[in-house]
Order: C-alpha cells, then structure tokens, then sequence
C-alpha cells in the first residue's frame, strides 16, 4: 500500500463555540478518488476549507505528503498542488470565460509554450467552455459555469482535486455528465477528493468513501462496499 499524499490527523474545526468538525482522520492515497459524504451541515466544507488554509480556527494536521500545512497560508497549499473548486464555484461573472480561464494558468501553470499546450489540452475536454472563450462568464448557464470551473482547476495542474458538491444545482443530465468527466479525471491519474450529497452517484465513481455525521466521521471503507452498507442505503441512498 503506497504512502498517503494527504492525510488528516484530529483535524478539528471551529466556529466560535460551534465544533463543525471533531477530531476526523482521513487518508488520500496517489491516485486515488476519495468521496466524503454526508447531509448539508455534516461538516464537509469545513474540511475541505481547513485542508486549503481557508479556516482560521482548525487544529490537528494536515499531513501533505508528511508535511504539516496546517496554519500555512492559503496561497502556499495552493502553489503545492491542492487545488480546490468551492462550493458555488468560485468563478469571476464579471469576467469572461478566457480571463478566469488564463486568471489559473498565470496562478499556478505551466507558462509559454506549455501554457497554450494545457490551455488546447482542457479546452478539448470541455468543448462547451471553447466555443464560450469570449463570453463574460456571468452570461453563463450553472452547468456551463461549473465545466468553467473544472477546467480552470485541471489548469492548475492539481497534485490534489478537491470538488465541493460539483453536482449541487446541476440538472440532472448534467449532474451525469459531471460524474463521468470526474470518472475520466481520474482515470488519467489525478487523485481527487470529492465532497458530495449525491452519494450514489459519487460511490459509482469512488475508491473509497468516508461519511461525515455532525463532525465525526461515522463510516469509511471501499465505496463498492459502502454503497451496500444498510446504514448508508437507509441515510443516503433512498433505500
Ligand atoms: N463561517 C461559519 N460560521 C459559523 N458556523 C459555520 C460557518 N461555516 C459553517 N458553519 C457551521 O458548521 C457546520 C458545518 O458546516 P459545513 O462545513 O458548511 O457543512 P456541509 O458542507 O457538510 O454542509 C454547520 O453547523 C454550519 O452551520
Ligand atoms: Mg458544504
């Protein structure tokens, strides 16, 4: 079994007298696609924004590839390849599509020559998005906005994809195409962590799976077993 790239250890979160998340440990192996399930106020948010520097009151570590980053600042865990898409996407609407999209690539990309290599590269996965380069992104449909968002993370050349409820809002042939897009992400070899509500479509695609209860993880296993576990088919699956 390889090494973990990301591992939590007592990762806590707090918002003043509120504990959001109470002592997790969670593992992402290289590779991997890692879902983290759970009901709206479970506490996924959190994680994820305690993992990218984004929570000012968390403890525990944050352990990337052994090394703590808990407490570095959000643009250092950024510049080391975790690169997450948050929750409402997080895109500029006043600019367009192109300006988001190169807004990544200066951030964290590769430059010159590469740079127009990776920008032609994400931009054949994302046909939408090409034929949408001109438009000012507030213009867009949610489906659009998120394939935007998906193609500005890929363009920072993620170590670490972490997506916060990428289906939320999403029709639900969209929603499907969301999934499957994941599914190839990862299937190229980027290790992904994936925050989600919509548990069975995110157990289709995962290794493993975690579920967050009120701050504690209460279950964790391989996601072929965790969609056959009665306690998540009766909370989550509609079962
Ligand atoms: N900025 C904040 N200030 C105070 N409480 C917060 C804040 N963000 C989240 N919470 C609380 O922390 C808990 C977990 O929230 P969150 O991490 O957003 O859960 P999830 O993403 O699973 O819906 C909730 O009870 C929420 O109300
Ligand atoms: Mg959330």
């Amino acid at each position: 079994m390889s090494a973990a790239l990301l591992e939590l250890r007592d990762l806590r979160v707090r918002y003043g007298p509120v504990e959001a998340v109470r002592g997790i440990h969670l593992e992402v192996r290289e590779g991997e696609l890692i879902a983290l399930l759970g009901a709206n106020g479970a506490g996924k948010t959190s994680v994820l924004n305690a993992i990218s520097g984004l929570c000012a009151q968390a403890s525990g570590k944050v352990l990337w590839q052994g090394i703590d980053m808990l407490g570095r600042p959000a643009e250092s865990i950024f510049a080391a390849g975790l690169v997450q898409v948050p929750e409402g996407r997080g895109i500029f609407l006043s600019l367009s599509v192109r300006d988001n999209l190169m807004l990544a690539l200066d951030a964290r990309g590769p430059s010159g020559a590469d740079g127009k290599r990776a920008f032609d590269e994400v931009l054949a996965v994302f046909p939408r998005v090409a034929e949408r380069l001109a438009q000012r992104a507030g213009e867009l449909s949610g489906g659009e906005l998120q394939m935007v968002a998906l193609a500005r993370a890929l363009l920072c050349r993620p170590r670490l994809l972490m997506l916060d409820e990428p289906s939320m809002g999403l029709a639900p042939i969209l929603v499907q195409q969301t999934f499957e897009l994941l599914a190839r992400i990862h299937a190229e070899g980027t290790s992904l962590l994936l925050v989600e509500q919509n548990a069975r479509q995110a157990l289709a695609i995962a290794d493993r799976a975690y579920v967050l209860e009120t701050g504690n993880l209460t279950l964790s296993g391989p996601a072929t077993v965790l969609a056959q576990d009665p306690r998540v088919v009766s909370a989550y699956l509609g079962g």
